[in-house]
């Protein structure tokens, strides 16, 4: 459904938005970090989303570039760079924050080695979220996720301003994935493909759920296994092949702006559901990844997992203690601090 709607503003893009009506108010839109991988293709993408009417774009170098770039596009939002010093007004009134700010993996290190530098500077950020626009809805992409959001919510709760419904970790590049590596693997549309991808975003805690995908085919383990790795995998595979030149960037900034996209049509008033990474009860674990419905407040209600195969029960029991450990130094980092 999202894949669609994308595909639909993306043509009307190409079109020069002419005939491109916006559904409700346009919404203001923060990118931070919106010089780096990620962050620029995700600038562009947001540029070209008709629901954006303002679009601050903050790094702590390079944006006066990146804004002077986008802003020649040919799409209503109105893009605005930001430097240091410019944090709190690129905030101002935002509805929608993204964060892909951070260091990304080298070849050999894990999502959790990023912690020492990336946990500062989400938890800065959160804080300047907090401070001047604590009720939009945050979309943290800077890993580990698993962390970077307990850090988040952390934050926020001793700012007093904490809404579960608002913050959440962007896992649409683990659906993204899977939905690729199902459709080559088996032969079919890749448009009409569905996938649920829960958990976290690390390794073993990402859990396809492939026995829920549409349209439905019934693969050999050896098949499915080799595919619930891949998916795991696929950020290593991309850190691999870029071999030092950081991590995935396009695909991810493609898969954030499908979420932004589903995130400010629910705030809008069309729900989507989408899969991410958010304060829940519907397992052992107080933050995972499921698909939830995204309404005008954020996250109106997360949906429980269905039935699962042995082999997915047995995923999901496995990843239970890293999730919980990487939950926990993630809410450490701020109880601590
Ligand atoms: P990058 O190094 O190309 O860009 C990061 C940007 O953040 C740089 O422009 C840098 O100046 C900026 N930055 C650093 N500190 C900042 C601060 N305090 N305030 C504002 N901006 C700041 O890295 P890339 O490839 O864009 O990755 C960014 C993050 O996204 C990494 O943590 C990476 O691990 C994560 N990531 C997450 C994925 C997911 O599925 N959630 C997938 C791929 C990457």
């Amino acid at each position: 459904q999202s894949s669609a709607a994308l595909l639909k503003w993306a043509q009307a893009a190409s079109r020069g938005f002419a005939a491109a009506a916006a559904s409700g108010p346009g919404r203001k839109v923060a990118v931070l970090g919106a010089a780096g991988g990620i962050g620029q293709p995700l600038s562009m993408l947001m540029k070209m989303n008709a629901q954006v009417s303002q679009l601050s774009l903050y790094d702590i170098a390079g944006t006066p570039g990146v804004a002077a770039d986008v802003s020649h596009i040919n799409t209503k939002a109105q893009a605005k760079g930001y430097d240091k010093d410019g944090l709190a007004e690129a905030l101002r009134g935002c509805d929608l924050v993204i964060i892909p700010a951070g260091v990304p993996r080298k070849p050999g290190m894990t999502r959790d080695d990023l912690f020492k530098i990336n946990a500062g500077i989400v938890r800065d950020l959160v804080e300047a979220v907090g401070k001047h626009c604590p009720g939009a809805l945050l979309n943290v992409i800077s890993n580990p996720v698993n962390s970077t959001v307990p850090i988040a919510v952390e934050q926020l709760k001793r700012m007093g301003v904490y809404d579960k419904r608002k913050i959440m970790g962007v896992t649409t590049l683990d659906v993204v994935r899977a939905k690729t590596f199902y459709a080559e693997k088996n032969g079919v549309d890749v448009a009409s493909v569905d996938v649920p991808v829960v958990g976290g975003h690390a390794g073993v805690t990402i859990l396809p759920l492939f026995s829920q995908a549409t349209p439905k085919v019934t693969m050999p383990q050896d098949v499915l296994e080799a595919l619930t790795k891949r998916t795991q995998d696929g950020g290593t595979e991309v850190v691999q092949a870029k071999a030092g030149k950081g991590s995935a960037t396009l695909s991810m900034a493609y898969a954030a702006a499908l979420f932004a996209d589903s995130c400010l049509r629910g705030l809008n008033g069309t729900p989507a559901v989408e899969c991410t990474y958010v304060e829940s009860t519907i397992t052992d674990a107080p933050y995972f990844a499921s698909k939830v419905k995204l309404s005008t407040e954020g996250v109106d209600k997360v949906f429980d997992l269905g039935t699962l195969s042995d082999y997915e029960k047995e995923g999901l029991k496995a990843m239970m203690p890293e999730l919980l450990a990487s939950i926990e130094k993630g809410v450490q980092f701020i109880k601590s601090g």
